[in-house]
């Protein structure tokens, strides 16, 4: 998708359709919960620019729009204006109405659009939100808004926007840098949208490594993929011990950020669980819903596109991105239940259920960072099921061992509009993973679920300042909502993106 800025006035654009934004300024809340149900509607479409206002003006007050969340209404041949259409977009209250909400008004107006034939069209910027931040949101929404899983289907439409104008006005420089880094930002993260969507018999650890290698060359990034022989090499007995049941050999990918300019330290260490097909191993799982486990890479695919963001926004610091992937599979080779491996640490784990499988590579993708002088860590992994029974769908969750670093995650996150929600990783967790023959076991039972398999990680990030996502719940659409396809999410992708700028500060 094409996208440009345009600095004229809305009525002279000459495009299929202009979108703006309709808000509620007497709503206290969303549309959905308005505590005063009675009060009067104060309907206005969010821009300073009268021919728009006034196009919009009898619609808006017919009482025909309720204005909740992400409602849309057609016009066509709007009188004064170049332009063949204008849809609007509810964004709800006016009093509520942040970035985080125009992101999807963006990725709604694609999606409706699209899906009417329509390949281009305008956004008018609302004038409630700073311009820069606005045009991010707008770009980075309609990106997400724009991408289309059903690839594998013979009527696949593949209908797509293919340029985005967006009308807005004040520093050309500062805005165009805005949107092109949110061009950025957008296409990786449907890049890793992309990897994740795939099947297991189209994206084996192999393949995933040759994915990643080839991003790498076209980015400028340094790329090493090592197999079996490497990881049995470098002791990654946890690791090993979930591909040794695989007849697909296992990738250790490292990527690396090392910009001319940047200082020694620090040295972020992004590590993505890269499982391409969880079947539970031994531990089998149910085949109901079982083929959903070609999304238990979700957090490699993640750490692959962050990197290619990194790498063309060009922040000043070194960052170094590590997947451990690999299949999880039952057979005469497989890992067992009750079997001891020893990780690169040197740490002892007894295997309890061979379907806790994410925090083993995990572990020695840690501990490898760690060795590789990262100097902070974040893992993004869908580690458990517990963290859905915990969160649902709507919160990934996170965990860190220092607060300090917790909170600069939080303002990136923020700022990235995702929602993620902090768990605690108390010592009286701890006696969960205690084994009697072993450092550990690496099942700490259903109760805090999410907690055990965190701080099993915890073990291996030791000293070194850590976040930990697990994003089981949220790497998944599990339906199509009116911004963004069923399937592949992209979550966490913007911001890692954001958290490690802000440390290039
Ligand atoms: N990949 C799964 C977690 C998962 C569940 C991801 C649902 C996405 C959606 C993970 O490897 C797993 O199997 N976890 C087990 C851990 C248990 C055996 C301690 C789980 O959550 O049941
Ligand atoms: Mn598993
Ligand atoms: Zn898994």
């Amino acid at each position: 998708m094409k996208t440009t800025l345009s600095f004229s006035k809305p009525a002279e654009l000459e495009t299929e359709s202009l979108v703006a934004i309709v808000l509620d300024h007497a709503q206290q809340d969303s549309g959905q919960n308005s505590k005063n149900k009675d009060a009067k509607q104060q309907l206005k479409v969010d821009t300073d620019d009268a021919a728009v206002q006034s196009v919009a003006a009898d619609l808006l007050a017919s009482g025909e729009v309720t204005c909740k969340p992400l409602e849309i209404n057609l016009l066509h041949k709007p009188a004064g204006l170049k332009a063949k259409r204008v849809l609007l977009v509810s964004g709800g209250g006016g009093k509520k109405f942040k970035a985080y909400d125009l992101r999807r008004v963006a990725g709604a107006a694609v999606r409706a659009l699209k899906s009417r034939g329509i390949r281009s069209f305008a956004f008018v910027a609302p004038s409630s939100i700073p311009a820069e931040e606005a045009v991010r949101a707008i770009v980075e929404g309609a990106f997400i808004g724009n991408f289309d899983p059903d690839y594998y289907r013979s009527d696949r439409k593949d209908q797509k926007i293919d340029a985005l104008t967006i009308l807005t006005s004040g520093d050309r420089t500062a805005l165009e840098k805005a949107a092109s880094e949110a061009q950025i930002i957008g296409e990786s993260q449907n890049f890793t949208r992309d990897l994740v969507n795939e099947p297991s018999n189209r994206m084996t650890p192999a393949i995933l490594a040759d994915r990643a290698k080839k991003m790498c060359q076209e980015v400028g990034l340094q790329c090493e993929v090592y197999g079996a022989d490497k990881i049995k090499e470098m002791k990654m007995g946890a690791f090993w011990g979930v591909a040794q049941g695989s007849d697909e050999p296992p990738a250790l990918i490292v990527m690396k950020y090392e910009p001319a300019g940047a200082p020694d330290k620090p040295v972020l260490g992004l590590v993505g669980k890269g499982i391409t097909f969880d079947t539970g191993g031994i531990s089998i799982k149910p085949a109901d819903g079982m083929e959903k486990m070609k999304y238990d890479m979700a957090g490699g695919a993640t750490m692959i596109g962050a990197m290619r963001a990194i790498a063309l926004l060009k922040p000043k610091v070194k960052v170094i991105g590590i997947v451990c992937a690999t299949e999880n599979m039952p057979s005469g080779k497989a890992q067992k239940p009750g079997d001891v491996q020893i990780a690169m640490s040197g740490k002892s784990i007894e295997i309890i259920n061979t379907d806790a499988e994410g925090r083993l590579v995990l572990a020695d993708g840690l501990f490898y960072a760690r060795q590789l002088g990262c100097t902070h860590l974040v893992d993004a992994a869908t580690l458990t099921g517990a963290v859905v029974v915990a969160l649902g769908y709507a919160n990934a969750g996170v965990f860190s061992n220092d607060d300090a670093l917790y909170e600069r995650f939080h303002q990136a996150n923020e700022k990235a509009g995702e929602k993620m929600w902090r768990l605690p990783l108390d010592d009286e967790y701890k006696e969960n993973i205690k084994s009697s023959i072993a450092d550990m076991v690496n099942s700490g039972g259903r109760w805090g679920g999410a907690i055990n398999a965190a701080m099993f990680l915890k073990e291996f990030a030791e000293d070194t300042p850590w976040i930990h996502l697990d994003i089981a719940g949220t790497a998944w659409m599990e339906e199509q909502k009116p911004w963004i396809a069923k399937g592949p999410s992209g979550i966490a992708l913007r911001s890692l993106v954001q958290f490690v700028k802000d440390f290039a500060g």
